[in-house]
Parts: C-alpha cells; structure tokens; sequence
C-alpha cells in the first residue's frame, strides 16, 4: 500500500491486509551538513527548475562536466565510479541515440534514502537527469523505480507531467534546440536489478541477468546505446553541485569521498531517519548525537546493505563516514544504511541469511555465484539442525572462491559480511564450527 513497514510492524501484518491503519513510528529526515546539496529547498518549485534550466542550458557542456569533475563527487550507487568521468565517456561516445538511466531499484536493507529523494526531492533528480542528456547528447531518459515505492512512483509521475506542460521537457525544451523526455519502468522486486547491466537487461525485457564488461553501458548500454546509468543520489548531488557550486562539495571530505551523503538510521535507533552528513563525520556522532543512541543493546551493524560489512560497535569510534576508510578496515560504506544487529541475535543464524539471500538473489548466471550461494547455506542449514558441523577450512575456501570467481558482487561481495562475523564473533560460532577438517 506504499507505506513504510519495518520491525514490530509484522505483527500487524493482518491488520495492514485488512486496510486498516496502524500506528507507525516517525522517521526523521533532516540536514546536518556544513552546506545542504540535497535537502534544501533550491528546487523544490517548477519556476526554480525554470529559472535554472534556462540559465545551465545556455552554459557550455564542457563547463559541466568541469563542475562535476572539481567537485569530486563518485557515484553513490555503491561502485564509486567518478561521475564527471562517467558523463564524460559517454559524451564522447559516438552514436545518435543515447540514453540516460535513473538507478532507484534502492534494494539494500536498510535503505530509504533514494525514496527519500523520489518523494521529497523529486525535482533534484528530474533535473540531474535532464542535464545529463543535455550534457551527454541525449533525447530519452528512463527511472528505473522499484515496484514497492507506490508513492515514488506517483511523485515522479506528477512531475514529469508539470514539466512537460511547462515546457520543461518534450520538444525544443524552453525554445531551445534541446529535446528530452522522460519514462517510468516499474521493477518488480529483484535485488539483482539494481546491478546496472541486469537493470539495463530487465528495462530491454530480457531475464535481468548480469553481463560481462567491458563494453560498459557509457559506450554499449541501453539497446546497445551510450547509457548513463546513475543512482538516484548521485543525480541529485549532480544537481546540489551546480546549484551551489562544485568548491563547496570538493572542500567537504577529502578528494575520494568528497561532499555530503544522506545515511539511513533504522528503527533501533532513538532517532530513526534519513540524514544529510558531511563526509569525514566521526560514524559515533552519527550513531550518538544525530542518531540519539540506541534503544537495547546493539552488538554490531551491518552498514552498506547485504553486501556491506558487519561493523562490531566497537569499531564504530574508529570509523568516519568516508568510503576509503571503511574499505580499508574491512567493511563497505555504500550507499550508508545502516541494520542493527541486537546483542541476543544469533550471529549463525545471521550468516544463514545472508547466504540464503544470495542465493535466492542471484541471477544464476555465474558458477561461484550461483553454486556458492548454495553451498554455503546447506553448512549453516545442517548447523541450524545440529545435523553437522561446519568445517572451516572449507568454510574459507568456499568464501575465497566466491570473492574471486564471481561475476558480479552479489554473490561476490557477500563474502564481505561473512568474514567480519568469522573475524569478530568467531566466539559466538565454536559450537557449530570445527577448526580441523
Ligand atoms: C547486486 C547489486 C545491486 C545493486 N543495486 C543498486 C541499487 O539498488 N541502486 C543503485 O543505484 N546501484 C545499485 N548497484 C550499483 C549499480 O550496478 C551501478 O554501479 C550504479 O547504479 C551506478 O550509479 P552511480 O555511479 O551513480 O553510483 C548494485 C550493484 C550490484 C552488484
Ligand atoms: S555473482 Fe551471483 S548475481 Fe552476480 S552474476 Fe554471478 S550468479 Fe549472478
């Protein structure tokens, strides 16, 4: 029904079937940034979009790009590609049609941050997407929003209309020669489709099944098209940075994880919501002050979605909200969500779940990915029934091939988590693991 779900939420699950209303807990949404690029109020009317397309589609494309590659920012989606260099490339591609593509599949737990923007800021990134064709040379663009965000879909949909009957898309786009449109496709429910080349895969209405690159969709993309494919986020802060300017990003961080993030505390927090942070923020004032503590004892957090890592609650004073730093100590940032994990969760049972998720998840196209998976969740299950006990020489070697043999990082990535759990609470798992095998 479009709302938001979570926690206790599921006892309800027959009153929510009924249509009735329950009562749900408030999420916050607020900006502690130095300088807001993403929840201010500098797009939020159809005159804004106006006065600012007019003035940026006069400004040389080069000048764009130039903006965006000062300002430092790298793509939010979870692979940090730098996204000057991506609208680059494709601008320089050599093709008629090219296309540009709005990732909002949001399938990380945790995650509500692109909804968020659908919702709230619609227009930041209507306009970063119109730019980029402006930018890249493209007519056509395509929101790829998940089927579980009824009310993103609504708010997008209602923009996309005031745009096009203001002039604001569609044909010679404020008198000039410039024509861009917009369309809605409506994914239905696979974390596999927000990897861009099964996204690409599920818009063509194909099996959404990752592809090998190189080619990658900035020369060889939709239809076999230039693509840009970026996360909602990342479109966003395209916009914030040419609003505000690129100096204001760049000086906020450092030179890879430049700017502000928006990060997503869940309900175990005092302060549930989305918040604007500055890159380089200490991750314990995130949790403390903005976040306001926790409501029961936390013993670690699963930050970046299932395939980030597993931060034990001691590491979190170690920690600042900056991608190199968290890569560096053996976790993922990504897109910063962030999933408690309660002190009396059974940390098996946890690794059980992730494998069952990749399993599950995976498209199957790849060996180690698609067999991996499998495997890894028969040792948890016979764990689960005390059936058998889990070897660890073969635990390793089976999460060492999946890092390695994969094709993409679903299956390869879900190592990550896993080895925190191995390395951090290995004690909580000696009942069900043997050393010696
Ligand atoms: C399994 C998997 C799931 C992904 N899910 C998403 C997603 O939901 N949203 C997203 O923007 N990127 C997702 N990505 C990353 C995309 O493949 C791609 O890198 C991103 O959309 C590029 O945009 P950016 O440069 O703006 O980050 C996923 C990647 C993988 C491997
Ligand atoms: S790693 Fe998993 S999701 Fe990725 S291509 Fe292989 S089977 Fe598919």
């Amino acid at each position: 029904d479009g709302e938001n779900y979570a926690g206790k939420d599921i006892e309800k699950i027959d009153q929510i079937l009924k249509g009735e209303n329950i009562k749900q807990e408030k999420f916050h949404s607020k900006s502690y940034a130095t300088t807001s690029f993403l929840m201010d109020d500098k797009l939020s009317t159809i005159d804004q979009v106006k006065e600012n397309l007019s003035k940026f589609l006069s400004t040389d494309k080069k000048d764009i790009i130039k903006s965006l590659l000062d300002s430092n920012l790298t793509g939010r989606g979870g692979a940090g590609f730098p996204t000057g260099m991506k609208w680059d490339f494709c601008s320089k591609a050599n093709s008629e049609k090219k296309y540009v593509v709005c990732n909002a599949d949001e399938g990380d737990s945790g995650a509500f941050s692109d909804r968020y923007l659908l919702e709230d800021q619609p227009l930041k990134v209507l306009f970063g997407m119109i730019i980029c064709g402006y930018v890249i040379g493209s007519d056509e663009g395509v929101l790829y929003i998940r089927g579980e965000y009824p009310k993103s879909i609504e708010a997008i949909n209602g923009c996309i209309n005031e745009l096009k009957s203001n002039n604001l898309l569609g044909e010679n786009i404020l008198g000039s020669n410039f024509n861009f449109d917009l369309n809605i496709c409506i994914g239905q429910g696979a974390y596999i489709c927000g990897e861009e080349t099964a996204l690409i895969a599920s818009i063509e209405g194909r099996r959404a099944e990752v592809d090998v690159r190189p080619p990658f969709p900035v020369t060889e993309g939709l239809y076999k098209k230039p693509t840009v494919v970026n996360n909602v986020e990342t479109l966003a802060a395209a916009t914030g940075i040419l609003l505000n300017g690129s100096e204001k990003f760049s000086s906020i961080g450092n030179k890879k994880s430049a700017g502000t993030k928006l990060v997503c505390l869940d309900s175990f927090f005092n302060n549930p919501g989305v918040y604007e942070i500055d890159m380089g923020t200490p991750m314990k004032k995130v949790f403390e002050e903005i976040g306001g503590g926790y409501k029961e004892e936390i013993k670690a957090f699963q930050i970046g979605g299932p395939l980030g890592g597993v931060v034990p609650l001691s590491k979190i004073d170690e920690l600042n909200l900056d991608f190199q730093e968290f890569t560096s100590a053996g976790f993922m940032l990504g897109h910063a969500s962030v999933v408690s994990i309660p002190k009396d969760f059974s940390m098996a049972e946890y690794i059980h779940h992730l494998f069952e998720f990749s399993a599950e998840e995976s498209c199957g196209k790849c060996f180690p990915g698609r067999l991996g998976s499998y495997r890894g969740k028969e040792m948890f299950d016979q764990a689960k029934k005390k059936t058998a006990k889990i070897p660890l020489k073969l635990l390793n070697e089976l999460l060492v091939t999946m890092q390695k043999g994969c094709l993409c990082a679903l299956c390869g990535a879900i190592p990550t988590p896993i080895m925190n759990i191995l390395k951090y609470f290995g004690d909580e798992l000696k009942d069900d693991i043997v050393k010696d095998n």
